[in-house]
């Protein structure tokens, strides 16, 4: 069976259960900063789990694309060298909310393995979790599985519920005790059942987990119980290929096979069982799939560990003996292989592709680099040596290379490496990192009150009641004057950051109370945390108070806001419609705006966006949101953005002639949003653009500030504004000009120098020497100068020093008819060595100097009776 049909199986055995098949989300979990990637099917589910969120159904089926590759679940260092590892994953699950518990979850289960995909009852194994009685008698009764295929398993990773069978999504978060289902490949392949000492080995391979979640935990680590019992499953489409397709390892299956076809003919490897062709395999996978849901190669959060992944694949095919960009030519297979399921995948490989050549060339650079680098630190060290924790690091940390390429390395020639330095220098790095919130998460609260009703979009001030005070991450019932608060409201005007429009300011008065707001984010999807500071008396849980968004402000924000809608149809229409949004952030100031583009884009083509946002400002039409159905918004050409999370009902926004959805807050008509102005336009990565652009006021300010240093620079040429151009260049011209009669100056003043210093030659043994220090001349003056004097001299030696930039300069000339007894190399080398430098060059032309200025009398001095020597 391929692993297409296995797929589209498992989703209509599931709609035949009354499931609803939902399309699988972004690796990019929308909403959740708690989480670097999706690792999960029940990633999208999760608001749902813990009830703040509901959903038109109750059962739910997916295949979801996953990444296990930091975070909690890490398997990026496993990858290649077991049967069944990846980083990307397809996961397929089904999923009840608060209907089905365990019992149909597991009769589920076991009808599609044994009559869907007619596995041997014999050859499953299961798991539970140790306390969980229920399950184990489900499965031993009413399946019929017997008892000695049943384990219990109980907390094996060393704390309460750190065990394989309690599963949770990440360190807070729902989570559950879980049952597992176990494929026995049989006695030819290493291995020993679940809970056994060889359980790692490659025969017993789990291949669905099924979770009942019940709890939530707090990052504490305190579980409280869910709403309602849930289920997820998680059953890895790899596995149950390799286990239908009869191989032991996922990477025999059909898929795989093809992509290691591919590495290996991209890297000409003929042994296709090597294992970094698994890597690579595994690897073209995670990194096209990344880039298409958004992510760059960067040093930060999500950037990064695409950066690692692709150096990691680098690094393999480096191994093979590839050391020219090869990783982008494994695309087009993957797009053969999974284009179809995933229309996304082959729609962007054009700019896959050319993401990762890019990655790919500045690798090549750093692996030079870093190799030099790696070279001179161990030429130092004998077999046996250690390479110090600090280089490994460095390497790592500027250079880029990964430490596993500097282990391998030092592998080979027979030297340890210092992991322990290597770990304590990388820890420290973290918390440095940590400190200065590299990657931003939002405190999480634990609340699990009312939702914040929204009132913003009609109104900018609401009666309010606080449902909860948060001082320093902990609820409390009252917060006093000068304290920092996070404050939950029961209804509210304040727009939460989403969206890439950030959370509103203002301000919340009571009766002898306020609160200044500085920021709103969201605490969950529903609950809006306002962050602030007590500026007046008390405030306690239950009080009344008047909330006031900061009116200019948000209008600031919304004008920037619906501009930003305007310019990205204008950018469709004037560069093309592969231009996509790949990131936003609109605030009072500006909107910034990311989108996909492989050329910069002209002035004459920004002049055009910017007159046709103009005319659909001055058209001042009213904007409109409606809700509707995903499916008719999309139908009636809406744009969806890439990583954003819609519920069913999704809200709709014409602005002009825009559709988009969003669920930002925007002006009433067009008109209000004023003057429309892009500031400055550039690259960012590979295929990324991004524009800043101005509206209102700030564009006014914009204009204001040009027109200021247009004036200024007016006055000072003494020109009229218009003719600035023709006079600037005008003055530059004349500029030039003046360069070069000074340049002409200069030698005729050399000329006139050097016959007065010919005159100033001494004699010493019948050679005319000169030795002399000159005022105001710079090193280039005395190399020009130096041939003269000896055309002048027509035999002897010319010494000339110079004071240049606190330093000494020194030029030495010898004519040809001298050289072989005084050498102006080594003259140079006699004299720049009292300075505390260096000298050297030809035996007739000699450059050199020193630091020490003050020697330079001194130095001079000892001349005479050096060259006397030598004659
Ligand atoms: N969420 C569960 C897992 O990933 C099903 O194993």
């Amino acid at each position: 069976m391929k692993t297409a049909e296995i797929r589209s199986k498992f989703l209509n055995f599931f709609q035949s259960k009354d499931h609803t098949i939902v399309k699988s989300s972004s690796l990019i979990p929308a909403n959740d900063p708690t989480l670097l990637f999706t690792n999960s099917g029940m990633v999208q589910f999760k608001d749902v789990f813990t009830g703040k969120d509901t959903r038109p159904y109750k059962r739910a089926t997916t295949a979801q694309r996953s990444l296990r590759a930091g975070g909690k679940h890490n398997d990026l260092e496993n990858v290649g060298y077991t049967a069944r590892h990846h980083t990307f994953f397809e996961m397929l699950g089904n999923f009840s909310f608060g209907d089905y518990f365990k019992e149909s979850a597991i009769s589920y289960a076991w009808e599609l393995l044994t009559t869907v995909y007619m596995l041997p009852k014999e050859k499953l194994w299961v798991t539970v979790y140790f306390e969980d009685d229920e399950a184990y008698n489900i499965w031993k009764d009413k399946i019929g599985v017997p008892a000695e295929r049943i384990i219990r398993i109980g907390d094996n990773k060393g704390a309460r519920y750190a065990s394989d069978n309690f599963w949770q999504m990440a360190d807070t978060g729902p989570c559950g005790p879980c049952s597992e289902i176990f494929y026995d490949h049989g006695p030819d392949v290493w291995g020993g059942p679940p809970g056994s000492p060889e359980e790692d080995g490659d025969r017993y391979i789990e291949i669905w987990n099924l979770v009942f979640m019940q709890f939530e935990r707090d990052k504490e680590g305190v579980l409280h119980p869910l709403p309602h019992p849930c289920v997820d499953t998680g059953m890895g489409l790899e596995r149950i290929a390799a286990v239908l397709q009869h191989v032991h390892s996922n990477y025999e299956i059909d898929l795989f096979q093809n992509l290691i076809k591919a590495a290996a003919r991209e890297t000409n490897t003929s042994d296709l069982s090597n294992n970094s062709l698994k890597v690579i395999a595994d690897h073209t996978r995670a990194c096209s799939f990344m880039i298409v849901d958004g992510v760059i190669p960067g040093n930060e959060g999500r950037g990064y560990v695409l950066r690692r992944i692709i150096r990691r694949a680098l690094r393999h095919g480096y191994q093979l003996g590839q050391t020219k960009p090869f990783f982008n030519k494994l695309v087009a297979d993957l797009v053969v292989q999974m284009g179809e399921a995933y229309p996304e995948l082959a729609e962007q490989q054009e700019r896959v592709v050319a993401v990762l050549k890019l990655e790919e060339e500045r690798f090549q650079a750093t692996l030079e680099k870093g190799m030099k680098i790696l070279e001179e630190n161990l030429e130092g060290l004998k077999k046996g040596g250690v390479l110090d924790g600090k280089t490994v690091f460095t390497l790592y940390d500027t250079y880029g290379f990964p430490f596993d390429l500097t282990a391998d390395i030092c592998r080979e020639r027979g030297v340890e490496v210092d992991e322990k330095g290597f770990e304590a220098a990388m820890e420290h790095q973290r918390e440095t990192a940590r400190a200065s919130g590299k990657f931003k998460t939002h405190q999480s609260l634990s609340y699990s009150g009312q939702h914040t009703d929204f009132q913003g979009y009609v109104s900018l001030e609401t009666e309010s009641k606080i449902l909860a005070i948060y001082v320093e991450g902990v609820s409390v019932a009252e917060a006093a004057e000068g304290q920092e608060v996070v404050l939950v409201l029961d209804q509210t005007p304040f727009y939460a950051e989403s969206g890439g429009q950030v959370g509103d300011a203002g301000a919340l008065t009571g009766y002898g109370n306020a609160v200044e707001v500085h920021d709103t984010q969201k605490i969950t999807a529903n609950v809006f945390g306002h962050y602030g500071t007590v500026t007046l008396g008390q405030i306690k849980v239950g009080d009344k108070v008047q909330a006031h968004v900061n009116v200019q402000r948000r209008q600031s924000i919304t004008r920037n806001h619906s501009a930003t809608h305007l310019m990205h149809k204008a950018l469709r229409q004037v560069l093309g419609g592969h231009v996509q949004q790949k990131g936003s952030l609109v605030d009072a100031e500006k909107t910034r705006f990311d989108f996909s583009h492989d050329a910069p884009v002209t002035p004459a083509q920004i002049a055009e966006v910017e007159a046709i946002v103009n005319a659909e400002v001055l058209a001042n039409t009213e904007v409109h949101a409606q809700m509707m159905s995903f499916d008719d918004a999309v139908a009636g050409g809406a744009m969806a953005l890439f990583g954003e999370k819609y519920g069913d009902e999704v809200r709709v926004l014409d602005i002009g002639f825009s559709r988009e959805l969003c669920g930002g807050v925007h002006v009433k008509r067009t008109g209000d949003i004023g003057l429309f102005k892009i500031v400055s336009e550039g690259g960012i990565a590979s295929g990324i653009r991004r524009v800043e652009a101005v509206t209102g006021l700030n564009a006014l300010q914009w204009v204001h500030q040009l027109n200021d240093s247009v004036n200024k620079t007016a006055a000072l040429l003494k020109a009229p504004p218009a003719d600035l151009y023709e006079r600037s260049k005008l003055a530059q011209e004349q500029t030039r000009q003046l360069e070069k009669e000074l340049e002409h100056t200069k030698e005729k003043l050399a000329v006139a120098l050097a016959s007065d210093l010919a005159s100033q030659a001494k004699d010493i043994k019948g050679t005319k020497v000169l030795v002399t220090s000159l005022k105001d001349a710079d090193t280039k003056f005395l190399r020009d100068i130096v041939p003269q004097l000896k055309d002048r001299l027509q035999s002897g030696i010319v010494v000339l020093a110079a004071e240049v930039d606190g330093k000494a300069s020194v030029a030495v000339g010898v004519t040809n008819d001298k050289t072989a007894q005084v050498k102006a190399g080594e003259l140079v080398a006699f004299i720049s060595e009292k300075l505390g430098g260096k000298g050297g060059g030809r035996p007739d032309m000699a450059m050199g100097g020193g630091v020490q200025l003050d020697a330079l009398p001194d130095a001079l001095a000892a001349v005479p009776a050096w060259i006397d020597a030598k004659l």
